[in-house]
Protein backbone atom coordinates (compact mmCIF):
# COMPACT_ATOMS: atom_id res chain seq x y z
CA UNK A 1 0.00 0.00 0.00
CA UNK A 2 0.87 3.36 -0.61
CA UNK A 3 -1.89 5.68 -0.61
CA UNK A 4 -4.97 5.10 1.18
CA UNK A 5 -8.44 6.98 1.49
CA UNK A 6 -10.97 7.40 4.06
CA UNK A 7 -14.32 7.51 3.92
CA UNK A 8 -17.37 8.34 6.46
CA UNK A 9 -21.10 7.13 5.07
CA UNK A 10 -24.64 6.64 6.24
CA UNK A 11 -25.61 8.52 9.11
CA UNK A 12 -23.01 10.31 11.05
CA UNK A 13 -21.72 9.16 14.45
CA UNK A 14 -20.24 10.21 17.22
CA UNK A 15 -16.67 8.84 17.03
CA UNK A 16 -16.11 8.75 13.18
CA UNK A 17 -13.90 11.82 13.82
CA UNK A 18 -11.57 9.91 16.01
CA UNK A 19 -11.27 6.92 13.43
CA UNK A 20 -10.41 9.12 10.80
CA UNK A 21 -8.22 11.19 12.52
CA UNK A 22 -6.34 7.43 13.84
CA UNK A 23 -6.77 5.93 10.03
CA UNK A 24 -5.06 9.01 8.28
CA UNK A 25 -2.39 9.39 11.23
CA UNK A 26 -1.39 5.27 11.29
CA UNK A 27 -1.10 5.57 7.76
CA UNK A 28 1.09 8.71 7.86
CA UNK A 29 3.06 6.51 10.03
CA UNK A 30 3.45 3.65 7.42
CA UNK A 31 5.22 5.99 5.34
CA UNK A 32 2.20 5.87 3.36
CA UNK A 33 -0.22 8.97 1.70
CA UNK A 34 -3.51 9.54 3.41
CA UNK A 35 -7.02 10.42 0.99
CA UNK A 36 -10.05 11.94 2.34
CA UNK A 37 -13.51 11.50 0.40
CA UNK A 38 -15.65 14.08 0.82
CA UNK A 39 -19.10 13.09 1.30
CA UNK A 40 -19.38 9.46 1.60
CA UNK A 41 -20.11 7.25 -1.91
CA UNK A 42 -21.77 10.01 -3.66
CA UNK A 43 -18.24 11.90 -3.07
CA UNK A 44 -16.24 8.71 -4.48
CA UNK A 45 -18.59 8.65 -7.46
CA UNK A 46 -18.22 12.49 -8.39
CA UNK A 47 -14.17 12.40 -7.39
CA UNK A 48 -14.11 14.24 -4.13
CA UNK A 49 -10.97 13.60 -2.89
CA UNK A 50 -8.64 15.68 -1.30
CA UNK A 51 -5.17 14.80 0.46
CA UNK A 52 -5.16 14.66 4.55
CA UNK A 53 -1.43 15.41 6.42
CA UNK A 54 -1.62 14.87 9.91
CA UNK A 55 -2.64 18.72 10.81
CA UNK A 56 -5.67 18.02 8.80
CA UNK A 57 -7.51 16.15 11.56
CA UNK A 58 -5.86 17.95 14.00
CA UNK A 59 -8.91 19.30 16.81
CA UNK A 60 -11.60 16.96 15.46
CA UNK A 61 -11.33 14.01 18.29
CA UNK A 62 -13.51 15.53 20.37
CA UNK A 63 -16.41 16.65 17.58
CA UNK A 64 -19.38 14.89 16.71
CA UNK A 65 -20.59 14.62 12.69
CA UNK A 66 -18.04 13.69 10.03
CA UNK A 67 -15.29 16.26 9.60
CA UNK A 68 -15.64 14.65 5.94
CA UNK A 69 -19.46 14.55 5.44
CA UNK A 70 -21.46 11.74 4.73
CA UNK A 71 -23.95 10.91 2.60
CA UNK A 72 -26.92 7.80 1.76
CA UNK A 73 -26.01 6.75 -1.91
CA UNK A 74 -29.00 4.38 -2.60
CA UNK A 75 -27.58 4.73 -6.64
CA UNK A 76 -24.05 2.91 -5.24
CA UNK A 77 -26.08 -0.43 -5.87
CA UNK A 78 -25.77 -0.20 -9.00
CA UNK A 79 -22.79 -1.90 -10.92
CA UNK A 80 -22.28 1.08 -13.22
CA UNK A 81 -21.52 3.20 -10.29
CA UNK A 82 -19.42 0.94 -8.08
CA UNK A 83 -17.11 0.82 -11.07
CA UNK A 84 -17.00 4.68 -11.76
CA UNK A 85 -16.26 4.85 -7.96
CA UNK A 86 -13.50 2.04 -8.49
CA UNK A 87 -12.27 4.82 -11.87
CA UNK A 88 -12.18 7.60 -9.23
CA UNK A 89 -9.65 5.57 -7.16
CA UNK A 90 -7.67 4.66 -9.96
CA UNK A 91 -7.19 8.08 -11.12
CA UNK A 92 -6.01 9.29 -8.01
CA UNK A 93 -3.47 6.31 -7.84
CA UNK A 94 -5.20 5.07 -4.16
CA UNK A 95 -4.80 1.64 -3.69
CA UNK A 96 -6.96 1.14 -0.72
CA UNK A 97 -9.72 2.79 0.85
CA UNK A 98 -11.28 2.65 4.67
CA UNK A 99 -15.15 2.45 4.82
CA UNK A 100 -16.57 3.87 8.30
CA UNK A 101 -20.12 3.58 8.16
CA UNK A 102 -23.11 1.07 9.52
CA UNK A 103 -24.71 -1.79 7.87
CA UNK A 104 -25.49 0.37 4.20
CA UNK A 105 -21.77 1.75 4.01
CA UNK A 106 -20.15 -1.91 5.14
CA UNK A 107 -22.56 -3.17 1.94
CA UNK A 108 -20.81 -0.94 -0.27
CA UNK A 109 -17.33 -1.16 1.23
CA UNK A 110 -18.40 -5.25 0.61
CA UNK A 111 -18.88 -4.31 -3.67
CA UNK A 112 -15.75 -2.70 -4.16
CA UNK A 113 -13.76 -5.40 -2.28
CA UNK A 114 -15.23 -7.70 -4.81
CA UNK A 115 -14.57 -6.15 -7.50
CA UNK A 116 -10.63 -6.25 -6.59
CA UNK A 117 -10.75 -2.92 -4.19
CA UNK A 118 -8.70 -3.79 -0.84
CA UNK A 119 -11.20 -2.50 1.66
CA UNK A 120 -11.29 -2.06 5.23
CA UNK A 121 -14.52 -1.33 7.22
CA UNK A 122 -15.29 0.21 10.40
CA UNK A 123 -18.20 -0.08 12.43
CA UNK A 124 -19.91 2.98 13.45
CA UNK A 125 -23.14 3.58 13.46
CA UNK A 126 -25.52 4.20 16.74
CA UNK A 127 -27.92 1.74 15.61
CA UNK A 128 -25.30 -0.86 16.64
CA UNK A 129 -27.00 -2.93 14.35
CA UNK A 130 -23.87 -4.30 12.88
CA UNK A 131 -22.56 -8.01 12.79
CA UNK A 132 -18.63 -8.30 13.40
CA UNK A 133 -18.82 -6.03 16.06
CA UNK A 134 -20.21 -6.38 19.94
CA UNK A 135 -20.79 -2.46 19.65
CA UNK A 136 -20.23 0.35 17.23
CA UNK A 137 -18.40 3.65 17.64
CA UNK A 138 -21.33 6.36 18.22
CA UNK A 139 -24.04 3.97 20.21
CA UNK A 140 -22.62 4.79 23.73
CA UNK A 141 -22.75 8.37 23.15
CA UNK A 142 -26.14 8.17 21.46
CA UNK A 143 -27.44 6.40 24.23
CA UNK A 144 -26.29 9.08 26.91
CA UNK A 145 -27.74 11.78 25.11
CA UNK A 146 -31.44 9.79 25.43
CA UNK A 147 -30.28 9.37 29.15
CA UNK A 148 -29.84 12.98 29.58
CA UNK A 149 -33.32 13.29 27.89
CA UNK A 150 -35.52 10.98 30.05
CA UNK A 151 -33.63 12.66 33.21
CA UNK A 152 -34.84 15.56 32.67
CA UNK A 153 -38.28 14.32 31.77
CA UNK A 154 -38.64 12.30 34.95
CA UNK A 155 -37.81 15.44 36.36
CA UNK A 156 -41.01 17.28 34.43
CA UNK A 157 -42.73 14.32 35.25
CA UNK A 158 -42.86 14.09 38.52
CA UNK A 159 -43.74 18.15 38.63
CA UNK A 160 -46.72 17.37 36.87
CA UNK A 161 -47.75 13.63 37.07
CA UNK A 162 -47.00 12.79 33.94
CA UNK A 163 -45.71 9.74 32.08
CA UNK A 164 -43.23 9.73 28.98
CA UNK A 165 -43.25 8.01 25.77
CA UNK A 166 -39.88 8.59 24.67
CA UNK A 167 -39.42 7.74 21.08
CA UNK A 168 -35.59 6.66 20.30
CA UNK A 169 -34.05 6.52 16.93
CA UNK A 170 -32.16 2.45 15.85
CA UNK A 171 -33.63 2.18 12.33
CA UNK A 172 -34.78 -1.70 12.99
CA UNK A 173 -33.00 -2.75 15.59
CA UNK A 174 -33.51 -2.25 19.51
CA UNK A 175 -30.35 -1.74 21.03
CA UNK A 176 -30.80 2.19 21.57
CA UNK A 177 -33.78 1.86 23.22
CA UNK A 178 -32.93 -1.33 25.50
CA UNK A 179 -29.67 0.14 26.54
CA UNK A 180 -31.47 3.35 27.20
CA UNK A 181 -34.51 2.01 29.27
CA UNK A 182 -32.28 0.11 31.04
CA UNK A 183 -30.10 2.50 32.19
CA UNK A 184 -32.86 5.39 32.85
CA UNK A 185 -34.77 3.09 34.82
CA UNK A 186 -38.28 3.02 32.05
CA UNK A 187 -41.48 1.41 33.31
CA UNK A 188 -41.61 -0.05 30.36
CA UNK A 189 -39.42 -0.60 26.97
CA UNK A 190 -41.00 -1.33 23.03
CA UNK A 191 -38.44 -2.89 20.80
CA UNK A 192 -39.09 -4.21 17.41
CA UNK A 193 -37.54 -7.60 18.21
CA UNK A 194 -40.29 -8.32 20.59
CA UNK A 195 -43.67 -7.70 19.35
CA UNK A 196 -45.48 -5.90 22.49
CA UNK A 197 -48.75 -5.38 23.40
CA UNK A 198 -49.84 -1.72 23.87
CA UNK A 199 -52.12 -3.22 26.71
CA UNK A 200 -49.12 -4.46 29.08
CA UNK A 201 -47.53 -1.03 28.32
CA UNK A 202 -50.91 0.54 29.65
CA UNK A 203 -50.83 -2.18 32.67
CA UNK A 204 -46.93 -0.90 33.48
CA UNK A 205 -48.43 2.67 33.84
CA UNK A 206 -51.47 1.73 36.00
CA UNK A 207 -49.31 -0.49 38.26
CA UNK A 208 -46.64 2.68 38.75
CA UNK A 209 -49.42 5.47 39.44
CA UNK A 210 -51.09 2.95 41.90
CA UNK A 211 -47.52 2.05 43.27
CA UNK A 212 -47.81 6.04 44.31
CA UNK A 213 -44.70 6.86 40.95
CA UNK A 214 -44.95 10.40 40.12
CA UNK A 215 -43.68 9.78 37.06
CA UNK A 216 -43.40 7.32 34.54
CA UNK A 217 -41.40 6.68 31.36
CA UNK A 218 -41.30 4.24 28.17
CA UNK A 219 -38.76 3.95 26.14
CA UNK A 220 -39.94 3.02 22.95
CA UNK A 221 -37.86 2.20 19.47
CA UNK A 222 -38.78 3.71 16.36
CA UNK A 223 -38.51 0.75 14.28
CA UNK A 224 -41.45 -1.01 16.35
CA UNK A 225 -45.01 -1.55 15.11
CA UNK A 226 -45.94 0.35 17.33
CA UNK A 227 -44.15 3.75 17.27
CA UNK A 228 -44.16 6.45 20.29
CA UNK A 229 -46.96 8.17 18.68
CA UNK A 230 -48.51 4.82 17.45
CA UNK A 231 -48.69 4.14 21.21
CA UNK A 232 -49.84 7.13 22.47
CA UNK A 233 -53.28 6.84 19.62
CA UNK A 234 -54.11 3.67 20.59
CA UNK A 235 -54.58 4.69 24.38
CA UNK A 236 -56.36 7.37 23.07
CA UNK A 237 -58.27 5.28 20.78
CA UNK A 238 -59.15 2.50 23.56
CA UNK A 239 -59.71 5.38 26.11
CA UNK A 240 -57.38 4.13 28.27
CA UNK A 241 -57.46 5.05 31.75
CA UNK A 242 -53.51 5.48 32.57
CA UNK A 243 -53.43 7.48 35.91
CA UNK A 244 -51.16 9.75 34.01
CA UNK A 245 -51.27 12.41 31.88
CA UNK A 246 -49.42 11.40 28.84
CA UNK A 247 -46.83 13.14 26.29
CA UNK A 248 -44.75 12.49 23.59
CA UNK A 249 -41.49 13.12 22.98
CA UNK A 250 -39.21 12.20 19.86
CA UNK A 251 -35.56 12.36 20.26
CA UNK A 252 -34.61 12.04 16.59
CA UNK A 253 -31.26 13.50 14.88
CA UNK A 254 -30.84 14.95 18.50
CA UNK A 255 -28.97 11.83 19.73
CA UNK A 256 -26.75 11.74 16.83
CA UNK A 257 -24.83 15.21 16.72
CA UNK A 258 -23.32 15.24 20.45
CA UNK A 259 -19.69 15.40 20.96
CA UNK A 260 -18.78 11.85 21.54
CA UNK A 261 -17.93 10.28 25.11
CA UNK A 262 -14.62 8.50 26.07
CA UNK A 263 -15.87 5.17 25.11
CA UNK A 264 -16.36 6.70 21.37
CA UNK A 265 -12.95 8.34 20.61
CA UNK A 266 -11.31 5.43 22.45
CA UNK A 267 -13.00 2.82 20.00
CA UNK A 268 -12.61 5.19 16.96
CA UNK A 269 -9.16 5.56 17.85
CA UNK A 270 -8.55 1.48 17.91
CA UNK A 271 -10.84 0.82 14.75
CA UNK A 272 -9.42 3.62 12.52
CA UNK A 273 -5.83 2.46 13.51
CA UNK A 274 -6.71 -1.16 13.21
CA UNK A 275 -7.92 -0.58 10.20
CA UNK A 276 -4.85 0.60 8.63
CA UNK A 277 -2.79 -2.36 10.79
CA UNK A 278 -4.86 -4.79 8.53
CA UNK A 279 -4.09 -3.16 5.38
CA UNK A 280 -0.36 -3.31 6.03
CA UNK A 281 -0.89 -6.76 7.17
CA UNK A 282 -2.33 -8.03 3.38
CA UNK A 283 -6.03 -8.55 5.47
CA UNK A 284 -8.44 -6.77 3.45
CA UNK A 285 -12.20 -7.19 2.70
CA UNK A 286 -12.77 -7.27 6.41
CA UNK A 287 -14.88 -5.20 8.99
CA UNK A 288 -13.18 -4.23 12.30
CA UNK A 289 -14.79 -4.05 15.32
CA UNK A 290 -14.92 -4.81 19.00
CA UNK A 291 -14.79 -9.03 19.26
CA UNK A 292 -14.45 -10.07 23.27
CA UNK A 293 -13.55 -6.32 24.10
CA UNK A 294 -10.63 -6.90 21.78
CA UNK A 295 -10.30 -5.22 18.69
CA UNK A 296 -10.87 -8.19 16.17
CA UNK A 297 -11.64 -8.14 12.07
CA UNK A 298 -14.35 -10.71 10.30
CA UNK A 299 -15.01 -11.05 6.33
CA UNK A 300 -17.70 -8.70 5.15
CA UNK A 301 -18.83 -11.74 3.33
CA UNK A 302 -19.98 -12.74 7.38
CA UNK A 303 -21.22 -9.09 8.04
CA UNK A 304 -23.37 -8.21 5.07
CA UNK A 305 -27.12 -8.85 5.66
CA UNK A 306 -26.52 -10.81 8.69
CA UNK A 307 -28.92 -9.76 11.66
CA UNK A 308 -27.27 -8.90 14.72
CA UNK A 309 -29.30 -10.28 17.68
CA UNK A 310 -30.42 -8.30 20.66
CA UNK A 311 -29.93 -9.78 24.20
CA UNK A 312 -33.31 -10.02 25.13
CA UNK A 313 -32.65 -11.25 28.54
CA UNK A 314 -31.40 -7.65 29.60
CA UNK A 315 -35.36 -7.05 28.46
CA UNK A 316 -36.88 -9.61 30.87
CA UNK A 317 -33.92 -7.54 33.35
CA UNK A 318 -35.59 -4.53 33.24
CA UNK A 319 -39.20 -6.07 32.80
CA UNK A 320 -37.95 -6.97 36.43
CA UNK A 321 -36.76 -3.72 37.77
CA UNK A 322 -39.74 -1.56 36.84
CA UNK A 323 -41.95 -3.83 38.90
O1 LIG B 1 -28.71 4.65 10.99
C1 LIG B 1 -28.63 5.73 11.86
C2 LIG B 1 -29.96 6.44 11.94
O2 LIG B 1 -29.80 7.55 12.81
C3 LIG B 1 -31.14 5.60 12.35
O3 LIG B 1 -31.22 5.38 13.73
C4 LIG B 1 -32.28 6.40 11.79
O4 LIG B 1 -33.42 5.59 11.55
C5 LIG B 1 -31.71 6.92 10.51
O5 LIG B 1 -30.30 6.95 10.67
C6 LIG B 1 -32.20 8.28 10.11
O6 LIG B 1 -31.68 8.53 8.85
P1 LIG B 1 -31.55 9.96 8.22
O7 LIG B 1 -30.47 10.69 8.98
O8 LIG B 1 -31.15 9.70 6.80
O9 LIG B 1 -32.88 10.64 8.37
Amino acid sequence: MQRIAVLTSGGDAPGMNAAIRATVRTAIDWGWEAFGVKNGFAGLIAGSIVPLGKRDVGGIIQRGGTMLGSARCREFCAEEVQRQALDRLEERGIDALVVIGGNGSQTGAHALSRRGLPVVGVASTIDNDLSGTEVTIGVTSAVDVALEAIDRLKVTGESHHRAFLVEVMGRKCGYLALMAGLAGGADAIVIPEQETDPERVADNLRAAYANGKAHAIVVVAEGARNNAEGMAEYFREHHQRLGFELRVTKLGHVQRGVAPGAFDRLLGTRLGAAAVEQLAGGVHGVLVGQIGGRVGATPLDEVVGRTKPLDLDLLELAQVLAR
